[in-house]
């Protein structure tokens, strides 16, 4: 540890004129010494070893160190931590905020200011000022693409359109978008984070602070579905790759609704152009564009992973109900496209959508299929903590981040303190539950008042805290509330959150009644259950219900019993 603490230091005094020299001889010396004192993990390390993707019953989890972690995270505004200054003051309130991780963006611009020349020191820097604050990182690269536009490619790159075209509109204008059908365009990308992987490999490969790192940022072809330049053009006459006719082939009874429907009605053909298989129209265009976006992706991410085999993931910018493709960023990640994305990126661990709408649930649920792991990169910091609770338990996410953290008003008691706190000390129970089928989670709002949970033998009625008169009310507005339920024993049940009320009922219709024979409020303190007041009375309405009061998060441990 001692080291890399050395080797992050150290590599700031060997700058040259702040830029580092692809080769050279500190270069040279730094590699003999790291491998002579075994600092560096080589270049295809043992899986297991580093950050990686765990199957555990029915969920994937992130691997740290050989042992599950759960991402308690929060994702930087985009310039943040383009500035140490700027970030000094934000790292203390970050920890106080009782973060774990911290979605950082790596911009190529500053990265390889001049082409084959890159500097390291900011990267660096950031990642010593995570482990000084106990963060672990999930790097965002910012290279070809930052919500469809390329703003974060290099001058040197932006200036050149010859070398590095553009993607063009139907009328011929160009975008300020790279195009994804030129080669150059995609090993300029390449080399760049290839670099970085190394580096990271070699600064961070023993002490893993980076943990997972995002290809790109909110892939998608804006303002219309498509590209039109002339490769995009030759290539939309091109007949539907095989590898892509395969897997939707495979996957036949289990495509997303809207993509099946565009390949049946057009005849449900093996073998075609693009308009022969899928129709003509913008949806055509767009699955068109995801295939190659996709594969673009999926080329960075591949050789990325050669250097160092860290989990990689892309990002979905979602869209409004009702618009059409270039209207919302088209062929990105998103989920009527997931096949395609899967088929042509097979390096891509997962997509994550970033959750700004309000109906949290019916987006996540649209990402848990067809095995794709649940990570919540972005989610609208204005909205209630009580999503992380359900994610983990509902979906088995690996991580939750709301965005623009450092903007967080008042960190030492806003609900990311008050809820990662309660997370935190849930987390090995989190961890152990998920894909087990002995955890759920629910969410309740204005729309949905009422959720219904099945564990075990009891039947668990969670009703939003304000459908009880003595409930504490903020007047005109009916908050999001909810948390999770996790079964440990045959009539025990920890349930955790906020704002809700539960009642208890058999799963067996013989008239069987439920009551409460013991319920304690608590806290977890290194794992294990440190019990607090015992709620009886007018605390769980005279044995009728439990009630984890709103504007708070709370745990509270409760015994069943069944009687006639
Ligand atoms: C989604 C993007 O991925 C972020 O980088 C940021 O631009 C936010 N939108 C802003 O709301």
């Amino acid at each position: 540890m001692r080291n890399l603490r050395t080797n992050v230091i150290d590599t700031g005094q060997h700058k040259h004129h702040g830029v580092y020299l692809r080769s050279g001889l500190f270069r040279c010396t730094w590699w003999v010494v790291s491998i002579i004192f075994g600092i560096m993990p080589a270049r295809g390390q043992i899986a297991s070893t580093i950050p990686h993707l765990a199957k555990h019953g029915t969920a994937t989890q992130l691997m740290v160190h050989g042992t599950p972690f759960l991402m308690l995270g929060g994702e930087l505004g985009n310039s943040s931590a383009s500035s140490l200054r700027y970030m000094a003051p934000v790292w203390p309130t970050l920890k106080t905020m009782g973060l774990n991780t911290i979605l950082v963006p790596v911009s190529w611009e500053l990265l390889e200011p001049r082409e084959g020349e890159f500097d390291f020191t900011l990267v660096d820097s950031l990642i010593q000022s995570a482990r000084e604050n106990d963060l672990h990182v999930v790097l965002l690269w910012f290279g070809s693409w930052k919500n469809s536009m390329s703003c974060y490619a290099p001058a040197w790159v932006k200036m050149n359109q010859r070398r590095f075209p553009r993607a063009r509109m139907s009328n011929g204008k160009a975008l300020e978008i790279l195009t994804p059908f030129s080669i150059e365009n995609k090993n300029a990308d390449i080399r760049a984070f290839s670099e970085l992987m190394k580096h990271l490999r070699i600064m961070d490969g023993r002490q893993q602070t980076v943990v997972m790192v995002q290809v790109e940022n909110e892939i998608g072809m804006i303002p219309e579905a498509r590209d039109y330049c002339p490769e995009a053009e030759n290539s939309f006459l091109q007949v539907v790759p095989a590898e892509l006719m395969a897997y939707l082939k495979e996957h036949r009874m289990s495509l997303a609704k809207g993509f099946s429907q565009s390949w049946e009605s057009a005849g449900g053909k093996m073998s075609g152009t693009w308009e022969e298989i899928f129709g003509k129209g913008v949806q055509t265009d767009e699955i068109f564009m995801a295939w190659q976006f996709a594969r673009y992706a999926n080329d960075v991410a591949a050789a990325g992973k050669k250097e160092y085999t860290l989990p990689m993931y892309v990002n979905a910018a979602l869209m409004r109900p009702g618009s059409k493709p270039g209207q919302y960023p088209s062929a990105g990640p998103l989920p009527h496209l997931m096949e395609v994305w899967r088929a042509a990126a097979p390096q891509i661990d997962f997509l994550a959508p970033d959750i700004y709408f309000k109906n949290f649930s019916e987006w996540l649920g649209s990402y848990d299929r067809s095995g794709n792991p649940i990570f919540i990169p972005e989610a609208d910091q204005q909205q209630s903590l009580t999503n992380a609770f359900y994610a983990f338990a509902r979906h088995n996410a690996m991580g939750y981040s709301p965005f623009s953290i450092e903007s967080a008003a008042h960190p030492e008691g806003n609900q990311f303190s008050k809820g990662y706190d309660v997370l935190r000390q849930l987390t090995p129970l989190i961890l152990e539950h998920q894909g087990r089928g002995t955890m759920d989670g629910f969410l309740l709002d204005s729309v949905a008042q009422v959720a219904r949970v099945t564990l075990g033998k009891y039947i668990f009625t969670v009703k939003h805290e304000y459908s009880w008169p003595y409930a504490t009310r903020v007047e005109g507005q009916i908050p999001r509330y909810g948390g999770l339920i996790v079964q440990v024993a045959e009539d025990e049940y920890f349930i955790a959150g906020s704002g809700v009320v539960v009642t208890f009922q058999s799963s067996s219709d013989d008239g069987t009644s439920v009551g409460i024979l013991r319920m304690e409020e608590g806290t977890f303190v290194r794992g294990l259950w440190m019990p607090g007041r015992r709620m009886n009375g007018d605390q769980d309405h005279q044995g009728r219900h439990l009630n984890l009061p709103g504007g708070e998060f709370s745990i509270q441990k409760v015994k069943l019993y069944t009687y006639k």
